[in-house]
């Protein structure tokens, strides 16, 4: 069977990579892929946000599935286009990915089937969520309900900070329409980690959980990122915190979803808060996450092709997931000046020599191919992945792959995994 991937990211790279392995697979076609995509799958130019031009293409190719990797398309409804012309898709429906797309659905979800979360309020004015602030005292976050590029979250150390941010939402309109309305909640402390699950609609399978870094800089300082760089296993997420997430949050969601007739279909990724208390959810995302993903298909022993079919057919009761019991490690490499401004264009040496070593990948993101040459056009831009006997293995052959990479314009941290190196 075809399969089409929709997106250019090193989660879309990875997943690729994976599927490409499966015995099921005469071809992976990728819209709009990359530079390193362009080794494991056939790219076709056509951007994540063209929905007619991805169901055309689909149905001209005839594949037998699409898998749909970032959140814009899932929200935009790219999934129910898909099915309403008879073509497989893996991915939730536009109603369900709201769950990502608008954090006042999730939190309401969240209340309504008592699932441990931050206590919150939604506001649609700024009086409202102030006169909330001041009873509630910081630190507080305020959320942008919509999507916002990762950006509408503001983490507030005082009232001062939370008035703020009520401005910059909702008066200087910072994410638009997006922040048309916010939801205020609680400042949870704890250890995060990122755990997912392959749902379809009814049966859910978590996979092995992973742990992203946020911040830009060595020692998780600076401001946030969509993730510097991943590993998995997570040890704050052992066996018995794995089933404590299943029971108390990813199980009594779906069952949720499905009582309320919007049946969740796809990975549901949720960012949690290991608290004293035990797991919280801090957010629900409708996708696999980056570079969560990378970590995550390194380990995959099963065939990921079966398993996203099993998922869009209901039939997920009758998989059972095999996994390496290596750990893997991924760093990202991105462009100097990332997450604001940053040169493009910019030329990437050494990358055959770095992915010589045995259990080295390197997944590519913002990168294009000219004239024999690999250029660097986005802000994470590799993912240089390592598998190893443990976290500190990968991480050690990670860094080597790493120094052999020349780009004097990209930059990464050199402390990916520190804190599962540290419980030792
Ligand atoms: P989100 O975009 O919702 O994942 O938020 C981005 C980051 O903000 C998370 O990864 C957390 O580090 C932090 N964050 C979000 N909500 C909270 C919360 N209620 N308490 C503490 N930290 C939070
Ligand atoms: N690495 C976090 C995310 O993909 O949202």
């Amino acid at each position: 069977m075809k399969v089409l991937v929709v997106g250019s990211g090193g989660r879309e790279h990875s997943l690729c990579w994976a599927i490409a392995k499966s015995t099921k697979c005469t071809e992976v076609i990728c819209a709009p892929g990359n530079a390193g995509i362009a080794n494991v799958a056939r790219c076709v130019d056509i951007g994540v946000d063209d929905l007619a031009a991805l169901v055309a293409l689909a149905a001209t190719e005839k594949v037998g599935l699409v898998v749909i990797g970032p959140e814009g398309p899932l929200v935009d409804g790219l999934a129910d286009m898909l099915q309403a012309v008879g073509i497989k898709a893996f991915g939730p429906s536009a109603k369900a990915a709201a769950i990502e797309g608008s954090k006042g659905m999730m939190k309401d979800l969240c209340a309504h089937y008592y699932i441990p979360t931050a206590d919150y309020a939604r506001f649609d004015e700024p009086d409202g969520a102030k006169e909330y602030i001041r009873s509630r005292g910081a630190p507080i976050v305020v959320k942008a309900d919509g999507l916002a590029a990762g950006k509408g979250v503001i983490l507030c150390r005082n009232e001062n900070e939370a008035y703020a941010a009520i401005d910059h939402i909702m008066i200087e309109e910072a994410f638009g329409h997006a922040g048309a309305e916010v939801v205020v909640e609680e400042f949870m402390t704890g250890e995060e980690a990122s755990f997912f699950a392959i749902v379809d609609g009814e049966h859910a399978l978590p996979l092995v959980a992973a742990q992203d870094h946020k911040a830009v800089f060595d020692g998780d300082e600076g401001p946030n990122t969509g993730g510097m760089g991943a590993y998995s296993p997570a040890p704050v997420v052992d066996s018995e915190m794995s089933k404590r997430i299943m029971d108390e949050i990813i199980l009594p969601t779906i069952q949720g979803m499905a009582r309320d007739g919007n049946p969740y279909k796809g990975v549901l990724f949720a960012g949690l808060m290991i608290t004293d208390t035990g797991p919280r959810l801090i957010e629900y995302n409708a996708r696999f996450g980056d570079p969560e993903c990378q970590a995550i298909m390194s380990r995959l022993a099963s065939d990921l092709l079966e398993l996203l079919l099993a998922a869009v057919d209901g039939k997920l009761d009758q998989i059972e997931l095999k996994w390496s019991k290596d750990s893997a490690l991924t760093v990202v490499m991105a462009a100097n000046g990332y997450p604001g401004d940053y040169k493009k264009g910019t030329e990437i040496k050494g990358l055959e020599e770095a992915e010589k070593q045995a259990g080295v990948h390197i997944f590519h993101a913002g990168t294009k191919s000219e004239k024999g040459r690999i250029t660097a056009v986005g802000g994470r831009v590799l993912g240089v992945t390592a598998t190893g006997k443990t976290i500190e293995e990968a991480q050690k052959k990670a860094y080597e792959a790493v120094a052999k990479v020349d780009w004097p314009d990209g930059f990464n941290r050199t402390d990916i995994g520190w804190r599962a190196i540290d419980r030792g």
